[in-house]
């Protein structure tokens, strides 16, 4: 048989006929690479070769999950209470963002309980390791440390003494099998190495953790191709320059999905946050305009951030527009829907649009304290001081209930809050004992800022034009 090959994307595994510089299937560039196909023909299927399976009911009794407690309670929450031995987890971010040292200090603790780890470190030396480890003041952490990167070696080593409870991986990318014709970090290897250190954890009863690195280009092969082998996906994420580190489920087999855990970088490793609601709220006290306070939730958590919006105008023929921590498509949105419906001209403008502290807000809660902020700095008229708001925008104006509201009205007054503006309440209406504004239409918003009586509105309203 001759060898075949086929191109690969590295970002998210695509397969396709031809090279190409950009992907089809997630628009990436340069991510194409040729692979050569592993020559194992497949065997013909029949059911006469195959084995019957006694199969099994899903009422009865299932085996209580026994969970990994690390005691680091930011990370067990995440987890769902826990690891849980036999489960592979992935955790992803992007370079140098904590992910060494977040599972040097998990595996610090969970061997500190008597509960044996490995930590397999493919990217540093066991010199550096244990220098990070003695920072963190786990020098004397029973770890078992293996610097290597070789899969066959790695299982032969795990294999001989007792299963770890734990066991990290640090990078799936450097990992590589023999007899494969890539390079580590190809789709193809990381897939293979996965597999088989997936395979051995769950035969072995490990509660195996990859690290794996994502940037922002997906250049490297992406976590995303190992997403459907693991159990639980993990991303660490956080801003260069702010301290603050997110770690958030992604997809959990054992607990809830979309939970978070708040750690800040210091000198001597990533101290846990358990109070994170009024981490991200800047503490000036004077009123400015731009700002809103957006009253969240991130899981089960209340987590109250500051909105900050710069509306200037623009020299250029496509204004900018500019975003950290949110979603640029729904600021489009939201000034789409301002433009549209509520007159307000931001064609002509650059806008820009910060979430403060470096945390990613992904809910759609958020969009009415965007808009808020994007309306002040506009007018130049602030929010009034002590005022939170969430609400969802419909692409009609009109602004809907979100889920959790009263978990935010109630955080909310208990950070000293005094007002909130809200969109109409679904069922029962509760102040948390806050001083409700109901906003049923994103022009009642705009209305509290009196920016019907700006003059400069250059552009003409959508319902004035000519519909032919
Ligand atoms: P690291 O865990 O190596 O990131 P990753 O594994 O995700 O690539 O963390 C690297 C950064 O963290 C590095 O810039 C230094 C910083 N850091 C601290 O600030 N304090 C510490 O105690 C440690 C260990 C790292
Ligand atoms: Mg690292």
């Amino acid at each position: 048989m001759s060898k075949r090959s086929r191109n690969v994307c590295q970002a998210c595994g695509a397969v396709s006929g031809k090279w190409a510089g950009r992907c089809d299937a997630c628009g990436a560039w340069n991510t194409i690479v040729e692979e050569v196909v592993p020559e194992t023909a497949p065997k013909s299927t029949s059911a006469d070769k195959g084995r019957a399976l006694r199969g099994e009911s899903l009422a009865g009794e299932a085996k209580q999950l026994q969970r990994l407690h690390s005691g680091i309670r930011e990370f067990d929450v995440v987890t769902g209470g826990g690891l849980v031995p036999g489960s592979a987890t992935l955790v992803g971010g992007e370079p140098g963002i904590g992910k060494s040292t977040l599972l040097l200090q998990v595996a610090g603790a969970l061997a500190s309980k008597n509960l044996p780890c490995t930590y397999v470190t493919g990217e540093e030396a066991a010199d550096q390791v244990r220098h990070r480890a003695q920072r963190l003041g786990l020098g004397d952490a029973p770890v078992h440390l293996i610097a290597a990167t070789n899969v066959s070696d790695i299982l032969a080593t795990i294999e001989t003494g007792p299963a770890p409870a734990m066991v990290v991986i640090d990078s799936i990318q450097t990992m590589f099998v023999d007899g494969l014709d890539s390079a580590p970090g190809s789709v193809a290897q990381v897939r293979a190495s996965a597999q088989a250190l997936v395979a051995q954890a769950k035969r072995r009863g490990s509660a195996l953790v990859l690290l794996g690195h994502v940037t922002k280009e997906g250049i490297i092969a992406g976590p995303r191709v190992l997403e459907h082998m693991v159990d639980t996906v993990l991303t660490f994420e956080g801003e260069r320059g702010h301290t603050f580190r997110i770690l958030r489920a992604t997809k959990n087999r054992f607990g809830p999905a979309d939970e978070i855990g708040v750690f800040t970088m210091t000198a001597a490793g990533l101290r846990e946050e358990h109070n994170p609601s009024a981490l991200f709220l800047s503490d000036h006290n004077t009123e400015t305009s731009g700002t809103a306070v957006f009253a969240g939730v991130e899981g089960t958590r209340p987590v109250l951030v500051e909105i900050q919006a710069l509306v200037a105008p623009s020299p250029l023929a496509t204004p900018r527009r500019a975003v950290v921590g949110w979603d640029s498509a729904r600021l489009a949105m939201v000034l789409a829907v301002l433009e549209a419906r509520c007159g307000l001209a931001m064609a002509g403008r650059d806008v820009y649009l910060n979430v403060t502290g470096g945390l990613r807000i992904s809910e759609p809660g958020a969009d009415l304290a965007a808009a808020a902020a994007l309306v002040s700095s506009l007018t130049g008229a602030p929010v009034p001081q002590g005022t939170i708001l969430f609400g969802e925008i419909g692409l009609s104006g009109d602004v809907r209930a979100v889920a959790h509201s009263a978990l935010r009205l109630k955080e909310a007054a208990k950070l000293g809050f005094k007002a909130a503006w809200t969109p109409p309440a679904r069922g029962e209406a509760e102040d948390g004992g806050l001083d409700i504004v109901t906003i049923r239409q994103l022009s009642d918003l705009v209305d509290r800022f009196g920016a019907a009586e700006m003059d400069a509105q250059p552009s003409i309203p959508l319902r004035e034009r000519k519909v032919r």
